[in-house]
């Protein structure tokens, strides 16, 4: 994962319960190619230890036993010179409140305190701790100096209560991450609108017409835009996916509303990842069809072709500077796609041979070959949907120059 390869991530954990989920953030982040270096608080040791974390990083974790002799009397400083980001996860409100305050009296506090990195804080507390006005106060003060406060979430607390307090899980903070290390890419400030899904079309009120996207490849392309500092619309039909963090998700059901959410935007770069309906039916029954009444016919009309609305519609200045669309195809991929080009006016078109078993819909994998409206053309080999992504993201870009 591009945005995390090679980046050094340092990981605070303090004294909560939820230290057992840092483990799996840890692991997240080191899968993703991250260097991580875990600073433990004496009391999170009582709940979890650093052996958990340098079996899932490959690298010692810290304690407050590092703090003097040897070379670490300087350990913290080296740590907040390097590091590409901080992040405390679990952070108890006593660690919150020595934040605020400056106050230096571990590894992980000093080491913040000389950190000039960006600092993103997961709170675990509580409900009661949480809604303290102290830890309200702290919070607010931590905010206004621009640290990232991921949380805490709602839900089932170590008391035995429910309230506001848990730790967001690690896959929402590992998103926050992201969005922090990708904040000065190629895209920051600059607007892109992907959309995702097949769209449904619907036949009565439980029956629609529908095809098999699952969504991988456009939501991949948000994570991709936001990895590179792009402000991220995700219009997205029905699917089985989380959005990625940070990205503005309008829920869409048919083509025609995809059109209306597409229409009601503008952006540098549109991707349309969807694979919206070319027909639907031309009147929805308003009750469900029943067996008894016999098989229906059901008449269809076309749907709304999205890109050839937006072409159409390309006013100046222009709604989307760029646009990129896919082709979905199972024979004649090329000439299909060139085709496709030209008749949607589009920058880039993805080729997509939905007919092999490793490429297309469903699958984690792609195969695809990019043609350009200047007659240049790039085959990709297989690649996991993330890495299309991440080399489409980055011809938008080149575009957008
Ligand atoms: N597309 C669109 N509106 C539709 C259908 C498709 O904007 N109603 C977009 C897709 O998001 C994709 C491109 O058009 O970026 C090509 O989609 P594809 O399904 O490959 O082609 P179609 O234009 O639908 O033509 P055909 O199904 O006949 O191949």
């Amino acid at each position: 994962m591009s945005v995390l390869s090679g980046k050094h991530i340092l990981l605070g954990v303090t004294g909560s319960i939820a230290g057992y989920k840092a483990a799996d953030l840890a692991s997240k982040l080191a899968q993703a190619g991250a260097l991580v270096d875990v600073l433990l608080t004496s009391s999170s040791e009582k709940f979890i230890t650093p052996l958990t974390f340098q079996s899932v990083t490959g690298r010692r974790a810290y304690t407050d036993a590092d703090l003097w002799g040897n070379e670490a009397h300087v350990l913290h400083l080296s740590f907040g010179k390097t590091a590409d980001l901080l992040v405390i996860a679990p952070c108890t409100a006593n660690t919150i409140a020595k934040l605020a305050h400056g106050i230096a009296d571990n590894l992980l506090t000093v080491t913040a305190l000389a950190a000039q990195c960006p600092l993103v804080i997961a709170p675990a507390m509580d409900g009661g701790m949480f809604d303290h006005s102290a830890t309200q106060e702290n919070l607010a003060k931590l905010k206004e100096r621009g640290e990232i406060i991921v949380g805490p979430a709602e839900g089932h607390l170590a008391s035995g209560l429910t309230g506001k307090g848990r730790m967001v899980e690690p896959a929402e903070i590992f998103g926050h991450i992201r969005m922090v290390l990708g904040r000065k890419g190629k895209l920051a400030g600059k607007k892109v609108l992907v959309t995702a899904g097949g769209t449904q079309e619907a036949l009565d009120p439980v029956r629609v017409i529908t095809n098999h996207s699952s969504g991988k490849q456009g939501y991949a392309l948000a994570q991709a835009a936001l990895d590179s500092g792009a402000d991220v619309c995700l219009v997205t039909a029905p699917t089985a996916l989380s959005a990625p963090v940070g990205a503005r998700v309008i829920k869409v059901t048919s083509a025609q509303e995809m059109l209306d959410a597409v229409m009601s935007e503008s952006a540098d770069a549109l991707i349309m990842a969807a694979a919206a309906a070319d027909f639907r039916p031309t009147l929805a029954a308003k009750n469900k069809l029943k067996k008894r009444d016999g098989i229906p016919q059901v008449e269809l009309t076309a749907a709304p072709d999205i890109l050839k609305t937006v072409a159409s519609s390309q006013l100046s200045p222009k709604r989307f500077k760029v646009v990129v669309g896919f082709a979905a195809e199972s024979q004649n991929l090329l000439a299909n796609a060139s085709e496709k080009l030209k008749s949607k006016k589009l920058d880039l078109i993805v080729a997509n041979d939905i007919s092999a078993n490793d490429s297309g819909f469903a699958v984690e994998t792609n195969r695809v070959t990019l043609l350009f409206a200047n007659g240049t053309k790039e085959v990709l080999p297989l690649m996991s949907k993330m890495e299309a992504a991440e080399k489409i993201i980055e011809h938008t870009s080149k575009l957008l120059e």
